[in-house]
């Protein structure tokens, strides 16, 4: 057990994907997982484990926001032993060419939170994805026929900024996206000596404005599920 996750030892898989949303968890562990059990409901930030093609896969939902998802990432890898771990989620596009429905892979997360530069004494660390994550994934990827947009992206602290054109001068520097956990799993990834990665939907655009439905969601989100189960079982 730890402080947020009410699993005994040896409930989570050292590959764990990472929804936001704890009821996408649920959704990966129904529609995906075999002998899939369910070890946490604490707080409704449901986890599970099962197999994926043979091997062992836990799926935790984290959250919202760096703080969040910084509590779930932390004792997964230090109190269960987690090794690989995906986040899949959604973002908002801040260039034009990143349109509705794309995939995109965080290959790095700048970020207006202190949550980083507080570790290093108010200096900037590059918070990065594992380089055999993004060949693994980038292969998965070709494989499924999916076209992948990888770069920098911004890992926002807010969701309603209180200047709502703050975006632009990220966008000016050729950040891909904005969402808002990325930078916190790189750096504690970075911290603890694991693997991460973080793989994205559109799911607007505060370019055009516009926004997918809730069916385009769902689509776009399990091509970018199976994206991420095939990417973590080739990773040891
Ligand atoms: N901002 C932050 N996070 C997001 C957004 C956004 O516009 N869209 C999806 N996740």
């Amino acid at each position: 057990m730890s402080l947020h996750i009410g699993a005994p030892e040896g409930a989570i898989a050292p590959r764990v994907l990472l929804p936001g949303d704890p009821l996408r968890a649920r959704f990966i562990a129904e529609n995906y997982l075999e002998n899939a059990t369910c070890y946490n409901e604490v707080r409704g930030m449901y986890g599970y484990t099962g197999t994926y093609k043979g091997f062992d896969i836990s799926v935790q939902g984290t959250g919202m926001g760096m703080p969040s998802h910084s509590i779930y990432v932390h004792e997964l890898i230090n109190s269960y032993g987690a090794r690989t771990l995906i986040r899949i989620g959604s973002c908002g596009s801040i260039q034009s060419e990143i349109k509705l429905r794309d995939l995109v892979l965080a290959l790095s997360a700048s970020t207006n939170s202190a949550m980083v530069s507080q570790r290093f004494g108010g200096m900037n660390f590059a918070p990065t994805a594992d380089w055999d994550l993004i060949m693994k994934a980038t292969q998965c990827a070709g494989k499924f026929g999916l076209n992948i947009k990888a770069g920098n992206i911004l890992s926002s602290d807010t969701f309603y900024d209180e200047d709502p054109e703050s975006w632009k001068n990220w966008a000016k520097y050729g950040v891909l996206a904005v969402e808002m956990e990325a930078a916190a799993l790189y750096t504690l990834a970075a911290r603890f000596g694991v693997k991460a990665l973080c793989l994205l939907t559109v799911s607007d655009s505060l370019v055009s404005r516009e926004e997918t439905t809730s069916e385009e969601r769902e689509k776009t989100f399990t091509q970018m599920m199976e994206l991420a189960l095939e990417t973590a079982i080739g990773i040891e």
